[in-house]
């Protein structure tokens, strides 16, 4: 069923398989952060993946009823709980893929960037504790700013020796999501459809929808381009602004992640042709860390959609041109924060 869901970027030859084929359940994954507000529902969705064998809850508090609530769902991954330091090393054994939802989020008036001395932390603990039990597993970071927290958690692998830089990935695919569904609205398209590239990274302006990319092929007026790009930017702070002192995005980011993590699911079952954007080391540009298409594959990232940069519009050119002094001086505070606490 979350195949189903999570239909919409698939290239032509998967949406010719069957997306209900059954599978065999193989995969573990671990989610850190797990009894939070993207925790729980992302858990539930991973808890619905064919794909999944076992699934690992881990929190400083709460995790034991949401692990035990969620296990009584008749899928097929078991469902375990683990709490604090002494049981990482039993929650990461053997984990194929670890998501990373700790943290705090984003309150009226916050930027990403605000939650940087809280979430830097976090983020250093979890991957440090990644980097001891399962070096090799898929490391999908969703804890803000990912701008800074994916490059601190790159340091921290360095540090322990076990960096691979195709397994860490930014997770930026509700920006995606966002940028799909406000385009199919805009231009009365079947959603299903569409699907935006969106590059950079994952704050303000470092959001860059290439919406001439947008498949199938959409005509823009100015106008609308400028709106458009505008409102994906900010669309984190439209749910901020609604939740009105309660957190930030939970749910949609939920259902992003979750489509992430199936897509990395399929490509470690060899599924040949998966696609998603991600913000990962790079050298399409000239930042050493930068979100954009990749195809992933059995040992992570496998190539990267450079298709994307060529052609793009003026306002396009633009706006990347605008956005690499912030999404450096972002990946920079992170190397930097990651390089003192060694
Ligand atoms: P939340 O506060 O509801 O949940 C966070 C969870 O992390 C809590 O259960 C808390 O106990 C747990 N936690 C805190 N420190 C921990 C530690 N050291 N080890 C394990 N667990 C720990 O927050 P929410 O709404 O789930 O957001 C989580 C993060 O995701 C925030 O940093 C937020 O900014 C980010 N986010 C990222 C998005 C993206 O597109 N990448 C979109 C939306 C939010």
């Amino acid at each position: 069923a979350l195949q189903a869901l999570c239909l919409p970027k698939l290239e032509p030859k998967q949406m010719s398989a069957n997306p209900f084929q059954p599978r065999a359940s193989t995969f573990k994954v671990a989610v850190l952060g797990a009894a939070g507000g993207i925790g729980q529902p992302l858990a539930l969705l991973i808890k619905m993946s064919p794909l999944v064998s076992s699934l690992h809850l881990y929190d400083i508090a709460n995790v034991k009823g949401v692990a035990t609530d969620l296990s009584h769902c008749n899928t097929p991954s078991q469902v375990l709980d683990f709490t604090g330091p002494s049981e990482f090393s039993n929650c990461l054994k053997s984990v194929d893929l670890v998501v990373i939802p700790a943290g705090v989020p984003r309150k009226p008036g916050m930027t990403r960037d605000d939650l940087f001395n809280i979430n830097a932390n976090i983020v250093k603990t979890l991957v440090e504790a990644v980097a001891d039990h399962c070096p090799d597993a898929f490391i999908h970071i969703i804890s803000n700013p990912v701008n800074s927290t994916v490059p601190i958690a790159a340091e921290v692998l360095k540090q322990k020796g076990v960096y691979n830089p195709k397994k860490l990935f930014g997770v930026t695919t509700l920006d995606v999501v966002r940028a799909n569904t406000f385009v199919a609205q805009k231009k009365n398209l079947k959603l299903i459809d569409v699907d935006v590239p969106v590059i950079g990274g994952h704050a303000g302006i470092t959001i860059l929808p290439l919406l001439s990319k947008t498949r199938p092929s959409v005509v823009f007026t100015d106008e609308e381009v400028q709106e458009l790009t505008v409102r994906i930017q900010n669309a984190g702070t439209e749910v901020v602004d609604a939740k009105a002192g309660a957190g930030s995005a939970t749910l949609s980011m939920a259902y992003a992640a979750a489509r992430f993590v199936e897509s990395s699911l399929r490509a470690l079952d060899g599924d040949d042709d998966v696609y998603e954007c991600s913000f990962v080391q790079s050298e399409l540009t000239d930042l050493p860390f930068f979100s954009s298409r990749v195809k992933l594959g059995k040992k992570g990232v496998e190539a990267f959609i450079s298709s994307d940069l060529e052609g793009l519009t003026e306002f396009e050119a633009k706006a990347l041109d605008a956005l690499k002094p912030e999404l450096k001086a972002s990946i920079d505070k992170g190397v930097s924060f990651a390089q003192k606490q060694a």
